[in-house]
Formats: structure tokens, sequence, C-alpha cells
């Protein structure tokens, strides 16, 4: 891809308004239009989408909850081809369903008919589209070959150092080596030799664990299912165990045992293979999926690759998306050779790169300095650990939350997407909020805890969350050390400047919980995407665009939260250099983002509008609590669907100038 760098020139639109209207939009002088939304079919035989509830055959129509996505550039003659700016696949994740969308009176509660299981299994996971330019406008290829889903149900491997592993018996593979579905996939990556890495997130709830289920396994088992979130008794998110006595059902029970001990003929062990950062090569259906475990097990968001050096190793940076927990790298054992970029088996390169090497955790310091801390037998912290003894490495990547625990990582406000900055490598992270931080857990990475209005009710914690950047040592990404600010505070622009709105935001740029994140190679310019719950009533959520400066260059601040004052590193007031760029429609998060590489169409994705609408109000869209694309000119039906948006410029430029 390339880098023109420069930051001249950027930002100079007229900043989107704050809105809850129904609409997408974007600056004036740009145009945004609908190119791909939920249902839309994927082969020349799939029937149009109604949108009425009724249509089946997800394997091959677009899924729910469009998210992270990423452009891979074909060439005229469909080989890859990185720079390609009229003809690309779009790889992006489907996060989760709205189940009463994709059923034509909702979702059946209890037990849940299998047909409608399978509905919502296929609808998850990553689709592949083909896109093709004209008139400086992408379309979708209904008939590629190219096109193509991952579901919740398709077989992946288990690659690195969980391969195998005794923790990865299952009834569906005894020797550990597979896994079926890739789940609740969250923000993406793009590896520099062309392949999708899709996170895994919220993967846990999906399984159902009964009560008693600590009877039926190991203390380790229970300390490490405790700690991702599946105590006894907890019920899944969607009932899909409850969908027959076949085992595509059964395995989402996993309190069943069967005669074997070791896990081969039950599903005990099932969840252990949800929670990886997942490599898909988006330009092969033949080839293998594998999840890299070497990247640890936890609710992956993006992974963002440092910028490959030739001698040097690959960092891969990744967060992990719930309240007090950690920021992650990996760095691989091999070091870049230039070649790897355009390679003929991307998913062998895959294992070079991402299957050996060291897992690190965060450790942030009061004095705008910070650690990585291995994850490994080798550290005496995580191999003597009191609370769960690691029986190697394989064990180690598995309970990557338990190891960094043990390491005394430091626990953040939610690490959503991370993204590196093309023009100096640093590294940000978005931590989206917290609700959970008092004052008197505040600390210098995570200074602020207040109380938020919203409407009628009261929120608290760290409401608007904020955005943290690290500069590793050396710019190398094997450093064991970096100096970190926080880029930005979220905030109102009429919250307390003292306490909350440290980064003087104004009605041009306030925003709250970033989530979404990621740098335009074209441009540099860091877009920021939101997910928030603080301030929607005042808005819908947005995207905006920054041109940053550099780690350190806002100097210290004291942040006082009720009787507590902590003192940390702020970057520079953004001023004029944070603009927002886009409002999304009635309730829904924008997410996902990639560019053609000349810089002058940009992708984003609107996720779930208007799931707020109930079940009863189906038969009504005048009572849905959105009604996009449909009332965008997009498509059968009012039901509202998640789509991606294209956005050019009318004069023909750069996306943000
Ligand atoms: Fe899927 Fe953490 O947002
Ligand atoms: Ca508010
Ligand atoms: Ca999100
Ligand atoms: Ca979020």
């Amino acid at each position: 891809s390339s880098s023109s760098g420069g930051t001249t020139g950027l930002l100079g639109f007229t900043p989107v308004n704050k809105s809850l209207a129904d609409v997408f939009t974007v600056p004036v002088g740009y145009t945004a239009s609908v190119i791909y939304a939920l249902g839309d079919p994927l082969s020349a035989g799939t029937a149009a989408f109604k949108n009425d509830g009724t249509d089946s055959d997800f394997d091959n129509r677009a899924g729910d909850c469009h998210d992270g996505m990423e452009y891979f550039g074909l060439s005229g003659s469909g080989l890859p081809d990185q720079s390609s700016t009229d003809r690309a696949l779009l790889a992006m994740n489907h996060e989760y369903v709205i189940p009463q969308f994709l059923h034509a009176n909702g979702a059946t509660s209890g037990t849940r008919p299998a047909a409608e299981v399978d509905k919502e299994v296929a609808a998850h996971g990553v689709s592949v589209v083909e896109i093709k330019k004209a008139a400086g406008k992408f379309a979708t290829l209904q008939s590629s070959s190219f096109n193509r889903r991952v579901t919740g149900i398709s077989e992946i491997e288990i690659a690195g150092p969980a391969a195998a592993h005794a923790l990865l018996k299952t009834k569906f593979s005894t020797s550990g080596v597979k896994t079926r579905g890739t789940l609740n996939n969250c923000g993406t990556g793009k590896t520099p030799w062309g392949t999708l890495l899709t996170g895994e997130e919220n993967w846990s709830g999906y399984f159902k664990r009964a009560s008693g289920d600590d009877a039926l396994r190991d203390a380790k088992s229970v300390v490490s299912l405790n700690r991702y979130g599946r105590k006894q008794n907890s019920s899944s998110r969607y009932g899909w165990e409850t969908g027959g006595a076949a085992d595509q059902y059964a395995r989402w029970n996993i309190s069943q045992t069967g005669a074997s001990t070791d896990g081969t003929d039950d599903y005990r062990n099932e969840l252990n293979g949800q929670g990886y950062i997942t490599e898909i090569d988006p330009y092969s259906k033949s080839a293998a999926v594998r999840k890299r475990s070497a990247l640890g097990r936890f609710n992956h968001e993006a992974a963002a690759i440092s910028k490959p050096v030739a001698g040097k190793p690959l960092a891969v940076y990744m967060g992990d998306d719930a309240q007090n927990e950690y920021v992650y790298k990996f760095v691989s054992t091999a070091v870049w050779d230039a070649a790897d970029a355009n390679p003929l088996d991307r998913i062998a390169t895959g294992d070079k790169y991402l299957n050996a090497g060291k897992l690190y955790v965060a450790k942030f310091a009061a004095d705008g300095t910070g650690s990585w801390h291995e994850l490994s037998m080798s550290n005496s912290a995580v191999a003597g650990y009191a609370t769960y003894a690691f029986a190697d490495l394989g064990d180690i990547v598995i309970n990557a939350r338990l190891a960094a625990d043990a390491a005394g990582a430091t626990k953040m406000d939610r690490p959503e997407w991370c993204g590196v900055n093309p023009a100096n490598g640093e590294i940000y992270f978005t931590m989206t909020n917290s609700s959970s931080r008092a004052e008197a857990t505040v600390d210098a990475a995570n200074p602020r805890a207040y109380t938020d209005t919203k409407g009628s009710g009261t929120q608290k914690g760290n409401v608007h969350g904020h955005i943290i950047r690290i500069a590793e040592t050396g710019n190398e990404a094997a450093a064991t050390s970096f100096a970190w600010d926080v880029y930005v505070f979220g905030a109102e622009a009429t919250s307390p400047a003292a306490s909350v709105n440290l980064s003087g935001l104004t009605d041009a740029n306030d925003f709250s919980s970033p989530d979404g994140l990621a740098f335009t190679a074209s441009t540099g310019i860091c877009w920021i995407q939101t997910d928030d719950g603080a301030y929607t009533d005042v808005t819908n959520c947005m995207m905006l665009a920054g041109v940053p400066g550099t780690v350190g260059d806002g100097g210290n601040v004291s942040v006082t939260s009720g009787a507590t004052t902590v003192t940390t590193k702020m970057g520079k007031q953004p001023g004029a250099k944070l603009k927002r760029f886009l409002v999304g429609p009635s309730e829904q998060e924008i997410t996902g983002i990639c560019e053609s590489p000349d810089g002058k169409v940009l992708f984003v994705n609107v996720q779930h509008p208007g799931d707020g609408t109930s079940v009863a109000n189906l038969a009504d869209p005048t009572k849905y609590t959105s009604q996009w694309p449909s009332n965008a000119g997009y498509g059968a039906g009012k039901r509202p669907r998640s789509a991606t948006v294209m956005i050019t410029k009318n004069d023909g430029g750069l996306i943000g100038s």
C-alpha cells in the first residue's frame, strides 16, 4: 500500500453536526452510498433479499452486524494486487445477529427451532465480497467466484502453541487440532502478506454452562471458565444448544460428559476453541482457516501490525475488550522478509510469522513509561502463579488472561481497537469506557471516574472513554519498554473542563466511547468511530478524523476524580486537528474502516441500526427505531440492516482532505 505521508491539506471539510436523525450524514462535498447490506446475495443462484424474515441460505448471503473490514486489491486478471484501486475484495466481520429481524415474527423463545439456529449461526462469521469500480464508484459483484462465507460452524484449524493441546480435545477433534466456527468477530487486521485477521470477541456467552458443572471437570478448568465469564449455571446468548440432539447443536452446551476422562467424547473443552485471532486468506476458498493461538485467547478486537522492517520481527498489537482487562502484543520469532509481501501460499506465510513468538502484556507506569511482560514459562511470575498452575505455553496462551493477571498487568477501561500511525509507528488503543472505574481505582492510564447524566439517568465511571497511544523504545517492534500518553479524552463539549473535558473538545469534535480506530495509509488520518451509550441522548454514533501529533506533546495534566487526583501525560489539545466527519443513522454504531489505496474511496460499516425495535412492533415499520438503509433507497423491506457505506468526494479528492 502507498503512503503519501504529508498531512498538509487535510481536514479541510466542515465538521458534521451532532444529530439524532435517521440519516447517514457526511460533510458537504462528499457522497455516501450503501453498497452491501445484511442478506445481500453472494452467489448467482441466491434469491434477492426480501428483508421480511423469511430469507434463508445465509451461507450465500452477507451476514449480520457488519464490523471490522479490510480491503484486498485484485489485479485485472484477478490476482492479489495490494495497489489496485478499481477491483478488490472486501473481507468483513459479522459480529452477531439481531434475532427479531432475522425471523418473520422474531425469534422463538425457549426451545429454538433448528432452522432458526441454523440461520443465526450462518449469519455470524466473516464474508468476502468482490467489488469493482466504474465511473469512480464501486459496486459488489453477486456472481464473483471469490465471494464466500466463513460462519459459526465452519471447520477451522488450531495453529500455534495450543494446537493438539489436551485443553482443545473434543468429540469433534479428538486430537485437539481443529474446531468449528469463528464467533462474535469484531475488529480486524490485515497482514503484510495479504490475509485477514479477525478477532473473536464476546464468544464466551454463546455457550451454556449448566448448574453443577464444576463437578464435571478438574479444578483448573473451573478457574479458567470462571475467569472467562462462564461460571456454572450460565445460560447461552441465543439458546442454540436447544436446536436439537444433533452434534452441531449439542456443542453449544459444554456441560455434557461422555465416557472418556479426556474430553474426547464430549464438549467440555469446546469453549477453548474460541477466543482467538483467526487468519483467513480472502483470495482462496481452499486455503485452511487457522486460529493463531500464539496471539492469546481473550475478547479480541483488532490486530494491528507494526510496519514491516526487513530483518526485524513483526509486532501484533491487540486489546481485550472487557472492563479491567489488558493490552497485549505478540512479537514474531521470524524476521520480516520483503519477499513475503506477495507469497504463493499466504496461510503458510501466516504460519511463519504468527505461530512462533512471544506474547506480552502491558503495564502502564504513572510517569508516562510502560513495560511489556512476557507470558511464558520463562516468566517466574507466570510459571509460579498460585491461582493457576500453568502446564506449558499452550496452557498459557489458552488462558492468557490468567497469565496476564500473574504478570501484574494494568487493568484498563475496556481496550477496543488499536491502530499504528504510519507517520511514526506509534500505536493507538481506544479505551471505550468503563462503568467499574471508581475514584479509588483511578490510575495514570485510566485517570477519570465521574458521573454523567444521560436523559433522566446517570452513568458513573469513565463514561466517555479515552485513547491511549504508545511509542515503543527505539521504535522497535520487539521493545520491552515504551512511552505513553492519552491522545484524547472523550467528553461532551459541555463536560467540566477540569475533570472530564480535559482535551478541550468543542461542538466540532466532541464524542463519547471511542471503539473503532484505524489510520488510513493514503493520508495518515486517524479515524475514530464511536459506540456509545452515554451521548446517544444527544447524537447518533459517529466517526471523527484526527491528525495527531506525537506521544508526550501535551505535557502533564492533573485529573481530579472526587477526592482523588492523579497526574497523567496528555496529548496536545486537538483543536482543529480533530473534526467530526460523519454521523450515522439511529441506534447504531459506526465500525470497520478501509480505503482504496489512492485514498479516494473510504468504506465504513453501520452496525445494528434500530436494534431496539421490539418484536411487538415488527408489523408496523413506522414504529421501527430506524428504517435505514431502506430510507436511503437501499433494498427491499423496511427492516433496518447493518450495511457497508462507500464514501467518495465529489471533486474526486482524498477522503478527509
Ligand atoms: Fe465488538 Fe468491543 O466491540
Ligand atoms: Ca451524556
Ligand atoms: Ca464495536
Ligand atoms: Ca464497543
